[in-house]
């Protein structure tokens, strides 16, 4: 089965990881994206808290946890009318995303549409259903097929990119058409800089009706718990019944601690905030250094990275950050028309983020 997927792409990065730790400072890893904060005393307390868990958990989550999904969805995003019962918790996205078109029974006959640039695992998702991909970023490049499953993804990785309210529209209003599933990955949802990011869910969207859509929300960079691996899918009541339902067969179950903590987590708004300002702090310092580097930034208006370029092939401008320590991700891991550019993360320490600073300006 893996000779049927990509070469895991962090793998061929070793050269350019080990160039980058010699550096005199020590590296700055801006690649990968792993949160680096510590975790909320909050969530810790209630992960400790649910420490003794000697049974099987439920695998459609606890009803404190899915209801405390569905307020914090309202609370920051302003989404209406989702049911408790169409919330699903995953461990964390990647696993859904990774097995979403197998879930849903898509096979060899089956197409998932990606955005052109995209993160690598919906690709992967449809590769272990044996489905075929097609990259496209508007429906137009679609002409008249009719793909069983379509992926969105605002903020984008790795371009941060947002969709616009109207955009989001069209294409919902075209998929209701033709019966086809939106699946909106909205993981950086609340790192909006210079553009206010709009969920799939929201009535200003989808006018209050979550058919045929699905919105898939990480708690790994909103709440620093990648490690936890927690996250949720919410929407169309009937297809998250169907995922429940194959689900429990297959063992998906999110650990009883970690429900306990996705709970605290869901419903303290402070620590959410607190980190995202720290995101915003890295990015107001290291954008600008990029740009006195002579990066062009493009898009980059929401989400935790930087997509920039110096017009040149990625793995050249990896290894120029390289000759000073900092590590990035180059663009061609996301799809070919990511060959110019590199991604630059914001995870990483305020310590680490100045260092990067300093070294980009001498
Ligand atoms: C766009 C996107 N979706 C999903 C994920 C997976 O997140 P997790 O599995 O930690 O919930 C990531 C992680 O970087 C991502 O960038």
């Amino acid at each position: 089965m893996s000779a049927s997927l990509p070469v895991f792409p962090w793998d061929t990065l070793a050269d350019v990881t080990a160039a980058a730790r010699a550096h005199e400072g020590g590296i700055v890893d801006l690649s990968v994206g792993t949160p680096v904060d510590d975790v909320a005393p909050v969530i810790r307390d209630a992960l400790a808290a649910a420490a003794s868990a000697p049974g099987y958990p439920t695998t459609h989550g606890t009803p404190a946890l899915r209801e405390s999904a569905v307020a914090a969805l309202h609370r920051r995003y302003g989404i209406t009318g989702l049911d408790p019962a169409a919330v699903l918790p995953v461990i964390g996205t990647k696993e859904l995303i990774a097995w979403l078109p197998t879930l849903l029974g898509l096979g060899a006959s089956d197409t998932v549409v990606v955005p052109e640039l995209a993160y690598p695992t919906y690709e992967v998702g449809a590769l272990l259903a044996r489905a075929a991909v097609v990259r496209a970023d508007s429906l137009t490049q679609l002409g008249p097929a009719v793909p069983p499953l379509v992926y969105l993804n605002s903020p984008s990785n790795p371009t941060g990119k947002v969709l616009g309210v109207d955009h989001l529209r069209k294409v919902v209003g075209w998929a209701r058409e033709r019966g086809v599933l939106v699946a909106s990955d909205e993981c950086y949802l609340g790192l909006g800089w210079d553009a206010a990011p709009v969920s799939v869910l929201h009535p200003d969207v989808c006018d209050g009706d979550h058919t045929g859509l699905l919105a898939v929300h990480s708690l790994s960079k909103t709440s620093s718990l990648a490690g936890y691996r927690a996250g949720f899918v919410a929407g169309d009541p009937a297809v998250v019944a169907e995922l429940l339902a194959v689900r429990k067969h297959a063992g998906m179950m999110v650990p009883t601690p970690i429900q306990a903590a996705m709970v605290a987590a869901l419903d303290d708004d402070a620590h959410e905030l607190a980190q995202r300002n720290r995101y915003q702090r890295r990015r107001d310092v290291l954008l600008p250094a990029l740009v006195s580097a002579g990066f062009t930034v493009d898009h980059s208006e929401a989400g935790l990275y930087l997509w920039v370029t110096r017009d040149e092939p990625c793995r050249d401008t990896l290894a120029w950050l390289a000759q000073r320590g900092i590590l990035v991700a180059p663009g061609e891991f996301y799809g070919p028309r990511g060959a110019r550019h590199v991604r630059v993360a914001l995870t990483a320490t305020d310590e680490r983020i100045d260092a990067a600073v300093e070294r980009l300006g001498s």
